[in-house]
Formats: structure tokens, C-alpha cells, sequence
């Protein structure tokens, strides 16, 4: 069962300065990510900024930043001063060379052979373990797992995600109804369905998608760690009700799925898995 919430299907991209301003901060951020990481960054590496029309987009939404008084120190907010700055440098010959974004460009070592293996290993070795012992997982260990989830791809880089994060301590039996036994923390993936407005991104399939990514990096996150989980769909109906009105969840905040986390007490037997050649149904 998932709580989705129809009325964020029912939304239009804004097309003017007033439909902007119609939009709450959160919407309005979301639509801002959109625009400058997916449109105006393609079209800054396609076409070097040259379209007149999204150049102007640009100016627009950044004067609204301002207007609507979020702060400019905002990492998202800094970036697209620092993208528009560089497509109008006169002294760059492409923006990509200019000093605007020279804080943006790294440049990144190779991944050695060793990594690459462990990488593989992570991938083919993680394992759905479902139980736990007593024992807590350290707070800077739980940040990184959940660094891992907010690091995987997201459509337009809207950044819908956010968690849930519960030590079973805390409060027991709050998470049941799954089929499992309750891990000994627990890690409630949720989405902030205003990213959705203000954007073309409306589909369902798109915001499955965001979060199950989010969801797969925190697994193969907290396996590279040591620590244990799985990944959780199932629940009984009452569940999702339950932890919404628990955690005071506003309506926009959906629940999409669950990891039961912790240090496995279970040695899972490995699901096998098919041959590559299997499985590839044309090969041209
Ligand atoms: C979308 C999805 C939903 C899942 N839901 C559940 C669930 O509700 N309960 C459960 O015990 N395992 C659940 N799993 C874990 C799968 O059963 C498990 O990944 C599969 O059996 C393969 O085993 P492995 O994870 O050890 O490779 C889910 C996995 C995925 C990807």
C-alpha cells in the first residue's frame, strides 16, 4: 500500500512571473532546482547559453530567489548565480571556462583497480538480512548511510527525499506491520510531493523511481559499512496511517518504502542469481 496523495498529480509547470510567485518555497525551490541543473545546464553544455529566452529564465528565477527573500548563500542559489555569471563572461571563451565555475570543476582520480573491485563487491555481496541484534548502530554511521540515499541520481534533481530515521529503543513496536521483525533501527523513506509541483515531472513511474535510487545507494551504503538492512514494500495497511499521524507527516509528505536496519544476527542464504547471457534478449 502507498500513501500517495492525488492532488500533487494535478499541478502545471509555471509559465510566468505570477505563477512562480503563486508557488510556496518549497515548490518554488524544487522548480528552481529543475530549471538550473536539467534545462539550463544542458543547454549551457549543448549550446553554451546562447538561447536568449532561457538565459532570461534564468535572471527571472534568480530575481525571485531574491524577492521571496530565501537565503542566497543556498547551495542551489550560489551554483545558479555562478552558472548564469559564467554563460554571460565575456573573457571565457565557453562558460565551462570560466573563473564563475571553476569551484564546481574538480578534478576527480581515476578510481584504482582495488576500488573497482570493491565497488563490484559491495554490488554482488549485499544481502537482505532481517534480524538484528541489540545493539545501536553510531549516529555517524546512520548520516553516512543517509548521505548515500540523498547521492543517487533523482529526476531534474528535483531532491524529493527525506527520511524518517528511528531507533527501535525509542519506540517500540511503532514500526509493525511489516513482515518481518522490527530492526533494530528504522529508515522510512518519504517524499516531498511539492518538489513535484512546479516542475513536468509529474509521473508516478518518475517518483517511484527517485526513491527507490535513494533507497538501493542507502543499502549498498550501509553493506560497504558493515552494517545490515533490507529493503521493505510490505506493510499492512495500518502501518503507513500509523507513522503519518505518529510523526505528525503534513499531507504532502508521502511514505514510499522502509529499510529495517542494523547489525545482522543472520547469515541470509544468497538468493542466486541469473547468467548475464541469459538474460540479454538482443544483442546488436
Ligand atoms: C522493491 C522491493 C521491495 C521489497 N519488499 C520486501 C518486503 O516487503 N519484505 C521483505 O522481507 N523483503 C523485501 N524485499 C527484499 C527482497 O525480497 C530481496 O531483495 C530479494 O529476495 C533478493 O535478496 P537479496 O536482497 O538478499 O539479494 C524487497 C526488495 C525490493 C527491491
Amino acid at each position: 500500500m502507498w500513501d500517495i496523495h492525488e492532488r500533487y498529480q494535478k499541478t502545471k509547470k509555471p509559465s510566468s512571473k505570477e505563477e512562480y510567485l503563486k508557488l510556496g518555497d518549497a515548490e518554488f525551490k524544487a522548480s528552481f532546482r529543475a530549471f538550473f541543473y536539467d534545462t539550463f545546464l544542458n543547454e549551457v553544455f549543448l549550446n553554451g547559453g546562447r538561447d536568449e529566452s532561457l538565459s532570461g529564465e534564468a535572471a527571472l528565477l534568480l530575481s525571485l530567489w531574491r524577492e521571496r527573500g530565501i537565503s542566497e548563500t543556498d547551495h542551489d542559489c550560489a551554483f545558479a548565480k555562478s552558472l548564469l555569471a559564467a554563460v554571460k563572461d565575456e573573457h571565457a571563451d565557453c562558460p565551462f571556462e570560466s573563473d564563475h565555475l571553476k569551484p564546481y570543476i574538480k578534478e576527480l582520480p581515476a578510481v584504482g583497480p582495488e576500488e573497482k573491485e570493491a565497488v563490484l563487491r559491495v554490488i554482488h555481496e549485499r544481502r537482505s538480512v532481517r534480524a538484528f541484534h541489540d545493539k545501536d548502530i553510531p549516529d555517524e554511521l546512520l548520516a553516512r548511510i543517509l548521505a548515500a540515499g540523498l547521492h543517487a541520481a533523482h529526476s531534474r534533481n528535483l531532491q524529493s527525499i527525506k527520511f524518517i530515521l528511528v531507533n527501535e529503543k525509542h519506540e517500540p513496536w511503532v514500526f509493525r506491520g511489516i513482515d518481518i521483525p522490527p530492526g533494530h533501527h528504522h529508515i522510512a523513506v518519504l517524499q516531498d510531493d511539492r518538489c513535484y509541483q512546479g516542475s513536468d515531472e509529474k509521473s508516478v513511474m518518475e517518483r517511484i523511481f527517485d526513491a527507490g535510487a535513494a533507497t538501493e545507494c542507502m543499502l549498498l551504503a550501509l553493506h560497504a559499512y558493515g552494517v545490515d538492512g533490507a529493503w521493505l514494500t510490505f506493510n499492512d495497511g495500518e502501518q503507513f496511517p500509523r507513522l503519518r499521524e505518529k510523526f505528525a507527516l503534513p499531507d504532502y509528505m508521502r511514505i514510499v518504502d522502509l529499510i529495517e536496519l542494523g547489525w545482522g544476527c543472520q547469515t541470509p542464504f544468497p538468493p542466486q542469481r541469473p547468467e548475464v547471457a541469459e538474460r540479454v534478449i538482443v544483442r546488436v
